[in-house]
This record gives structure tokens, sequence and C-alpha cells, in this order.
């Protein structure tokens, strides 16, 4: 089995399905080439069907590509699947993939019995098979299905010619373990599972997206269904830039590799907070403006003396320019001490002893002391002199 992971990234698809997050064609565009510059593997670039502007933008991502696969969403109807193919034909690289609700509770709602789904699932695959190379197929609420039926309709779906299977987390139900077991029992017990790749597509509902994604490749899936900053319905989808970060700081324990530049990260998760309106928590992992911030003196003093002590990764990997050390009043003089170097204030140990007192009150009555400030406290310092 190969160590590479690919990146399917659905920020224009699942991401833009959270209510309030519709992005214009411009922006979408915009988006899609990002995706494609950073090494996103495979772009869901929308559902075609849905609505003219969807089947227009996922029409003009496939022609734009450069080097990412490009993905329609279609549910199982050959209607769906035509209007798909017609938009991402156009890709150097194109994908069809369709999907159905496998679980008693998703099989309820177009009233199929087990055997009328898998034949609508065997016929679905094998029309879009016969229109597109690459078909992945995905049954719904995959985690609440039973596992005999689940593995008769992987297997059907296979046998139709899907390429790749994911395996949705549609409510985020799963727990680590259990998404590990699920993709391992598959490989293990349905015929034909060898030759395809199986996709792991969490939802965050408890906060398990990222470790679900994980231990679902530990298991021996090699696709990562993610979004931006974890855009999606509800609590959202697995953020790719946990996915990716955790992959590349703890390769020691998970030797896979992404084809992701790292780098590339800080810009595309602040476009996609603008375009989308949905701001990124300030202690969001990887890219949350405080998750390279210091503003304790314990840490601040340790971070001047060597930045291993309290951070993982460099910020640099992450494309920002290097640690921030916030001035507030949970700052040391070490941390004063450097900013005012910084601002040209070279200060004697009694000097700095003065300044920082009268810091630490103003830091008392302000949340952040920030460069202007101490320049305030300098010259009235100065003056007082
Ligand atoms: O969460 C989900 O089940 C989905 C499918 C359409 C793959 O987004
Ligand atoms: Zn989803």
């Amino acid at each position: 089995m190969t160590d590479q992971v690919l990146i399917f990234d659905t920020t224009l698809r699942d991401g833009e399905q959270s209510p309030g997050a519709t992005m214009t064609h411009e922006e979408k565009l915009e988006i899609a080439e990002m995706l494609d510059d950073m090494g996103v593997d495979i772009i869901e670039a929308g559902f075609p069907i849905a609505s003219e502007g969807d089947f227009a933008a996922v029409t003009e991502i496939a022609k734009q590509a450069r080097s990412s696969t490009i993905c329609g969403l279609a549910r199982a109807n050959y209607k769906d699947i035509d209007r798909c193919w017609e938009a991402v034909k156009h890709a150097k690289s194109p994908r069809i993939h369709t999907f159905i609700g496998t679980s008693p509770l998703h099989r309820a709602i177009p009233n199929l019995n087990q055997d009328e789904m898998a034949e609508r699932i065997h016929d679905t695959v094998t029309h879009a098979r016969n229109l597109c190379d690459n078909v992945q197929w995905s049954p719904m609420d995959a985690t609440r299905t039973e596992e005999d039926y689940l593995c008769r309709v992987v297997e059907i779906a296979i046998k139709a010619g899907a390429t790749t299977i994911n395996i949705p987390d549609t409510v985020g139900y799963t727990a680590p373990v259990e998404s590990a077991d699920l993709i391992r029992m598959l490989i293990e017990k349905v015929p034909g599972a060898d030759d395809i790749i199986f996709a792991t597509h969490c939802h965050n509902d408890l906060g398990m997206a990222t470790a679900n994604s994980l231990a679902a490749v530990e298991g021996g899936a090699r696709q990562i269904e993610c979004t931006i900053n974890g855009l999606g319905e509800r609590a959202g989808n697995t953020a790719l830039e946990e996915v990716v970060m955790a992959l590349k700081v703890r390769h020691d324990i998970m030797p896979y590799a992404t084809g992701i530049d790292t780098t590339k990260i800080m810009n595309i998760s602040r476009r996609v907070a603008t375009v989308s309106g949905f701001p990124v928590q300030f202690n969001k992992a990887i890219v949350g403006k405080n998750a390279f911030a210091h503003e304790s003196g314990i840490h601040q003093d340790g971070m001047l003396k060597n930045a291993e002590t309290f951070e993982i990764m460099r910020p640099q990997d992450v494309g920002l320019s290097g640690t921030s050390l916030p001035l507030g009043k949970h700052s040391g003089r070490a941390a004063l001490r450097s900013k005012l170097e910084a601002l040209g204030y070279d200060l004697a140990d009694n000097q700095l002893k003065d300044v920082f007192v009268r810091f630490k009150d103003l830091a008392d009555r302000k949340k952040e002391v920030y460069d202007d400030d101490l320049i305030a406290l300098m010259r009235s310092n100065e003056d007082a002199e």
C-alpha cells in the first residue's frame, strides 16, 4: 500500500453548503486556482445540477485547472450524473462523484429497500463509468450503515467501475478507533478492495473530524476529504490545514506524505475566510490568529531563548513570517526588552525596571499593548527625566 495520501478539497462544494457561505463565481475560480497551486490532488468544485451558477463554476474551474483533478457531485440518478459530466469533462483530469444515503434512516427517504438501492447503485455507477474513467462513489451516512449492507454495496460499486470509494461520516458520529476499524474491515472483507482507493470524509459535530480522518488513514484510507478552515455544514468538515500539518509534524508516527505546499496555507485560509464571510476563530489550530502567538512571560521568555520550547512547527512552514509575541499583562521583562530593542530603545537594567512598572500599569488597563503604546510610554518617560 502506498504512503501517499491524496488530498481532496471540498471547500467549494461541502464548504459552500454552510448556511451563508455562498461565494461568487469569480471567488470560486480564484479559490480553485489557489487550491490547484498549493498541490491539492482533487478539487470538488461544486454540484453541477444544483444551479446554473454551480454548473458554470464547475465548468470554468474544469477548464482552468492545471494539475488538480476536477470533480463534481451527483446524486444517484442519470440526470445528475450527465449534468456533472457536462461540467467536469473539460478538465484534463475529470472525476464524477456520485452518492446515495445507505443507512436505514437515509434509505427511508427515497423509500428504497436494500435490494432496490443495490440495483440503483449498480446502474448509476455503471452509467457514470461509461462517461468517465475516474468515478468516486459514496455511501452517505456510511458510519451508521449496517456492516453487511455496507460491504455489499461497496462491492457492487467496485464491480460497476468505481475507482474511489469514499466512506463518509456524514453526521460526525464516529470515533477514531471505529474510523480506522471500518476502513480496515472493508479492505479485508470486500472483494476488489485492493484495486481501488478508499477515502475518508468526516464531519466535525463532535470535534473529532481530524482525528477520525487520520485514524482512517491508519486503517488504510489513502484519500482525505477536507475543506480550508474546516468550512462546512453544521460544525464543518475536516480542516485541510490540520490533517496536512499533522501528517507533516508527526511523520514519525504517521509516515504518510501529501503533495501540499504548506507555505500556501495561511494565504488561502485568509482568502476563504474573507470570501465565505466565516472568520477563523482566534484559537483555531494552525490558522488562528493566536496559533503562533505567545503572551505570557514564561512562554515569551522561552520563545526568545529557543522557539521549540512552545512551538511544535515553524510559523514559516504555514506561510507566516514569524512568531508573534503580543504584549499584555501576562508578559514579562524579556519580551518587553526585546520589543523595545526592536523599536530602537536600548535600556539599562534600572531603566527597564521603571518602564516595566509603567508598562504593567498600562497592560492592566488594556487588552494588548501595541508598538504605538510603547512609543508613547517611552516618550512620556523621556519627558519625565
Ligand atoms: O457528508 C457527506 O456524506 C457528503 C456526501 C455527499 C459525500 O458530503
Ligand atoms: Zn459532507
